[in-house]
């Protein structure tokens, strides 16, 4: 898979993908990433790449000639499977989204500042808006990096025991049970006497208990979906 970031603020999506499992995904080619600097495709003689809005009002918009440039030569290059604007006012970003785009080949991210971005591009470029929740952010940065991270390690490869993805909160949407390792005495807290008794259907048939409780006490909304 590749993915394509479109930003204002190249050298804060250098972190995320520096370390751990993204890294190693990277290494492993499995998934590509490719930061593309709007300000080196501003036209203006400043490298201008924002403007006031038409109508006034307090807040700056980025402009729409460097965007546009950048996903024209982009897609001059491959074909997109979705070309993503990162929004608060976006569809929500929810695990079966991940799971969703995990499958495509190639993506864009695009990451507003600002008072948003020209209307006009959202109108002719862009396929799907996303908001990783209902908070407002500097920027569409941190919430590419969390995109990022939820659909990269889905692909096959990224993480080594495959099934870890699966058993994930949310994947069948119910929340995860809960987990212990050694030792199986701490402070005289004990572990659950049935993980340690090595009947695995039994073990199966706790966990699966221990995640409708769990969810039913913190996210009763996910079980009505
Ligand atoms: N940009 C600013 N806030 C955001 C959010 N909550 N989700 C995605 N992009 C954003």
């Amino acid at each position: 898979m590749r993915i394509d970031i479109i930003t204002l603020h190249p050298k804060l999506l250098k972190s995320p993908f520096e370390h751990s499992i993204l890294h190693r995904a990277i290494n492993k080619k499995i998934v590509e990433i490719k930061i593309h600097d709007i300000r080196s495709y501003s036209k203006d003689k400043h490298k201008k790449v924002d403007d006031y809005q038409f109508g006034g009002g307090a807040g700056m918009v980025m402009c729409i000639q460097p965007i546009a440039d950048c996903i024209d030569k982009l897609k001059s290059e491959r074909n997109y499977d979705a070309i993503i604007y990162l929004t608060p006012d976006g569809k929500q970003l929810k695990q079966s989204v991940a799971n969703h785009y995990s499958t495509f080949k190639n993506i864009i991210l695009l990451c507003g500042h600002y008072k948003g971005i020209d209307q006009r591009i959202r109108d002719n470029y862009i396929t799907d808006e996303l908001s990783i929740g209902d908070y407002v952010l500097t920027g569409g940065e941190l919430a590419a990096a969390v995109v990022c991270d939820s659909i990269i390690r889905l692909i096959p490869g990224v993480i080594s025991d495959e099934t870890s993805a699966l058993t994930d909160s949310f994947q069948d949407n119910l929340l995860a049970p809960p987990v212990y390792t050694r030792p199986a005495t701490y402070k005289n807290w004990k572990v659950p006497e049935i993980l340690l008794s090595g009947n695995f259907k039994k073990i199966e048939e706790w966990r699966n208990k221990e995640a409708i409780k769990r969810t039913k006490k913190r996210r009763p909304d996910l079980l009505d979906e």
